[in-house]
């Protein structure tokens, strides 16, 4: 009796939410800059670790400005980069994560840390802890706001910088500085007084050094390729392709058949075949999920939590977005929910009430991260780690080469992908690269570690892409190590694990350092010529060269015939 009014408050309050959010920000952009204020207490290695980038990033943009890293000028701005994210549909910032130290407060953290680009009122909004009372080395957040520009003001501008004012600045050293007329930078600045010594504008970023302005462009422009390229490239292939997808893949009675599903007979089909649409009301998804309650949320992704359901008698996890979703998009999604492959997860349906909401089958087990980096999980065997991998490898080779669109997944990485209860892989998230990217809140367009080189700079999709990521994934199950490792912790340096390792592989002889780089947890349990096979598949896939890389379908089968060893 009490859940029905309920529930409809929630709707109300969640639609209402929606209506105030469109109007606030629905989406960021890739890139914005801080300008940060040099004092001689900083240095580039502390700078880039606040900024959660690397050094050569954040040298990148000052090309001009810093000649040598080790003595950095002082009393003077330099540009650090970060992605701009709509947050909670309220306001354009970004979110760092930074740890803080006993010395710390949160408005020394603003000042000193962040030169100024927050401030501590603006980071206590965001973090749990009392102010007087933060713990010893926990990460706390510091959002810093930014701006993707407003169309109606000018349509040149898409690069903003977050500029904290300084005493002695007015409206037109501020614009003279950045070779812009002080009408425009007032424009995109109403109300303020640039004269008060402080406070936060932004000015936009055409007009800066040099060094910067290729920099910014190369990423510009490989965010626009991005968006034009990924996700999906299509590719028609003959209509029996999209038939025999429809009849693939033993259902359960979850299984529903997409409205323009074709008459084609239901052989094969075990469960009975419902023949209602793959969206889900608000209240069956509600009452499934004990009204979304915190005991049944299960995981919590950079987009949104995920919780456990029981759905029509079935297990099912249920991701809720905050994020809104286009018609092209759930278009899009319909065709999602028609792929079926036993080593894909499986995207049952969704439902748009305020958020987006994805029903997804329910996998027991986890991801493989947190197998190999968490504690809470025994080793994987190796012969389960070849599993793993040929699973994976097996769902990938699918939506490369036989959806009825070629589909590239863009962002594969060990979190995404899931261990069954019988130990055997599925990939996650596939194909929703696109809805990724909108209100985003870490990682854009894939993650740091997996990315290969031809998709950073220039933006190129191809399954190459995902070729290159699951190599990385082959070496974390090989080594247990993260895709990025700080190496010398007093540099704050941090190395690719594939660097490490095509140091090791490169070697004459590299079998002795190889057993250096193999998983501790494993023991002496595991054939070396197998683990070097393996590297050896890892290092062809995540090759500079995205054409000398193999396919997927050729990594599959050297991974059928590893397994065939094992077995033996
Ligand atoms: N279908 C599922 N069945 C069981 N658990 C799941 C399922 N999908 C996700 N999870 C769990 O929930 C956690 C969060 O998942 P999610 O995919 O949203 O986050 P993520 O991969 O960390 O981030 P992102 O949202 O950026 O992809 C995962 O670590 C996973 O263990
Ligand atoms: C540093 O970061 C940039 C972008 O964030 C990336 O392109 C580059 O590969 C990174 N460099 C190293 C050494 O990790
Ligand atoms: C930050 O602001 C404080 C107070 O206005 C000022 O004393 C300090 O110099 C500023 N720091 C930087 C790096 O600009
Ligand atoms: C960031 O923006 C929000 C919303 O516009 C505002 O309330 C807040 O004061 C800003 N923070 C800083 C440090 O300027
Ligand atoms: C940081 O923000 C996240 C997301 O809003 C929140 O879950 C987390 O508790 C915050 N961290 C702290 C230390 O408050
Ligand atoms: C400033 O901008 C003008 C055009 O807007 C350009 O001609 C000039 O070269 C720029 N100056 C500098 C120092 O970049
Ligand atoms: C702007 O701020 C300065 C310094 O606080 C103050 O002296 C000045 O009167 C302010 N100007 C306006 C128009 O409010």
């Amino acid at each position: 009796m009490l859940q029905l009014p309920i529930i409809s408050l929630l709707f109300l309050i969640s639609t209402c939410f929606t209506s105030l959010v469109q109007s606030i920000c629905t989406r960021g952009c890739d890139l914005a800059l801080g300008s940060y204020y040099l004092e001689p207490r900083n240095d580039i290695a502390s700078i880039s670790q606040s900024i959660n980038t690397n050094i050569t990033n954040i040298l990148n943009y000052n090309q001009n400005t810093i000649s040598n890293k080790d003595s950095l000028p002082v009393y003077t701005r330099i540009n650090v980069p970060f992605a701009c994210d709509c947050l909670n549909g309220d306001f354009l910032g970004h979110v760092f994560n930074y740890v803080f130290r006993s010395v710390d407060t949160y408005e020394r953290v603003a000042e000193e840390r962040y030169a100024n680009l927050t401030t501590g009122e603006w980071i206590r909004r965001f973090n749990v802890y009392d102010p007087n009372r933060v713990p010893d080395y926990v990460s706390i957040n510091v959002t810093v706001n930014c701006s993707c520009g407003d169309g109606s003001i000018s349509k040149d501008y898409g690069l903003f910088v977050t500029y904290p004012l300084r005493p002695g600045e007015i409206l037109d050293s501020v614009s003279s500085a950045a070779n812009l007329s002080s009408e425009l930078v007032r424009r995109y600045n109403p109300g303020v007084n640039f004269s008060s010594g402080s406070g936060l504008v932004y000015i936009p970023g055409r007009g800066l050094s040099g060094g910067a302005i290729t920099g910014i462009t190369v990423g510009v422009v490989a965010v626009v390729l991005f968006l034009a390229g990924c996700l999906y490239i299509r590719v028609y292939r003959n209509k029996n392709a999209q038939v025999q997808l429809m009849l693939a893949q033993a259902p359960n009675g979850l299984l529903v058949r997409g409205s323009e599903s074709s008459g084609v007979p239901a052989a094969g089909l075990a469960g009975i075949e419902v023949d209602i649409s793959v969206e889900f009301t608000y209240k069956e998804l509600s009452t499934a999920t004990n009204n979304f309650s915190h005991a049944n949320k299960i995981g919590q992704g950079g987009f949104g939590a995920i919780y456990y359901a029981e759905l029509r008698g079935e297990k099912a996890a249920i991701k809720k977005m905050n994020m809104e979703a286009s018609k092209q998009f759930l278009a899009e999604l319909k065709v999602l929910t028609r792929v079926h492959h036993q080593n894909l997860v499986r995207l049952i349906g969704y439902c748009v009430k305020g958020s987006l909401f994805l029903v997804y089958e329910y996998i027991e087990n986890g991801n493989l991260s947190q197998h190999l980096h968490g504690s809470g999980h025994d080793p994987l065997p190796w012969s389960t780690r070849i599993q793993v991998a040929l699973d994976s490898a097996r769902g990938l080779e699918y939506i490369h080469e036989h959806t009825v669109h070629v589909y590239v997944h863009c962002d594969i990485k060990s979190a995404n992908i899931l261990i069954d209860k019988n130990f055997h892989g599925k990939v996650a998230d596939f194909g929703l690269t696109r809805l990724t990217k909108v209100g985003s809140k870490s990682h854009l367009a894939g993650t740091f570690g997996y990315m290969p080189p031809e998709y950073l700079r220039r933006g190129e999709v191809s399954p190459k892409v995902d070729v290159y990521a699951f190599g990385v994934v082959l070496y974390e199950l090989i080594s247990a190590k993260q895709a990025v490792i700080i190496v010398d912790d007093s540099d704050h340096e941090s190395k690719s694990l594939i660097s490490l390792f095509d140091e090791v592989l490169s070697q004459a002889d590299p079998k002795d350092d190889l057993v250096k780089m193999i998983d501790p947890r494993l023991g002496d349990n595991y054939p070396l010529d197998s683990v070097h096979k393996m590297a050896q598949l890892a290092k062809a896939c995540t090759h500079v060269d995205p054409q000398r890389r193999p396919s997927m379908r050729y990594v599959v089968v050297e991974l059928i015939t590893l397994s065939s060893f094992i077995e033996d």
